[in-house]
């Protein structure tokens, strides 16, 4: 069991998920992919909730990108409905989690930006694993809004281009005072980033598995965890270097 094999004391600060192959779940069972949704939803929960038993820092889960507004409408509002009912501070309470957006809230329905912030503020004071759900976010558009902002700063005269660091960049971005996911997971099968976190993934761990989203588990995550410890960061480094510091 990788649940017994994971080392607590080098455990990730942060995983980010792209949670992918819901819908070719429920078509495999000859379902409608919004049953695949509906399922993958539960995972998500049953996923935050083995975080933080493992006493994992941050999970974000790539929840709804930037891009899958273009899906069939149908399937964009169901998406919508199933969101407004998981947005209920109940389960966050049960496991003393946080709740944080990362993404474009605009482009989402006032009842859903508001039950956001009531969610983002009820939990705000809870103790253990903060889950940073990433809705109608891409990279691209999050790295764009911050170099509008920065621009808009340099412009009014409260920043000089020379002052702007690393650090600047990343604290205008929405997962500010998040740190970077030492681990990035993918299911589904596909190999790629779909516009996810591009700057702070520039030095994770990718982990990618066959499993579609609603078969992922604990004993999944655990497993994705303890071949994150196997590997070797570093981080520019030569391998004997990294030997030697420890
Ligand atoms: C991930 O599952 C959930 C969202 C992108 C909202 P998909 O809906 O992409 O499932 P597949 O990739 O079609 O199987
Ligand atoms: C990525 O999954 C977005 C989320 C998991 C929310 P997609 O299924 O939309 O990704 P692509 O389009 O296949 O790359
Ligand atoms: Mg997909």
């Amino acid at each position: 069991m990788y649940t017994e094999q994971v080392d607590k004391t080098r455990l990730p600060h942060h995983i980010a998920i792209i949670m992918d192959g819901n819908g070719r779940w429920a078509k495999k069972q000859g379902k409608e992919r919004t049953f695949g949704h509906h399922a993958g939803a539960q995972t998500a929960q049953d996923v935050v909730k083995a975080a933080g038993k493992l006493g994992i820092d941050y999970v974000t889960l790539y929840t709804f990108s930037t891009e899958n507004w273009n899906r069939p409408a149908a399937e964009v509002q169901a998406l919508m409905s199933l969101l407004m009912e998981n947005l209920v501070d109940k389960l966050f309470m049960e496991y003393d989690a946080r709740f944080r957006v990362i993404g474009d809230r605009s482009r989402l329905s006032p009842e859903i930006q508001d039950a956001i912030l009531k969610l983002e503020e009820s939990t705000k004071n809870n103790t253990k694993t903060c889950m940073v759900m990433a809705l109608s976010y891409s990279s691209k558009w999050e790295l764009t809004k911050a170099t509008q902002d920065i621009a808009r700063e340099v412009k009014a005269g409260t920043l000089r281009p020379e002052d702007i660091t690393e650090e600047t960049i990343a604290q205008h971005l929405d997962t500010h005072g998040i740190p970077d996911p030492e681990l990035m997971i993918r299911t589904g099968g596909e190999e790629r980033i779909s516009n996810f976190l591009l700057w702070q993934c520039a030095y994770s761990e990718f982990y990618f598995t066959k499993t579609y989203w609603p078969d992922f588990n604990e004993e999944e995550l655990c497993k994705a965890i303890c071949e994150y410890q196997q590997r070797q960061r570093r981080f520019g480094k030569t391998g004997e270097q990294v030997e030697e510091a420890k």
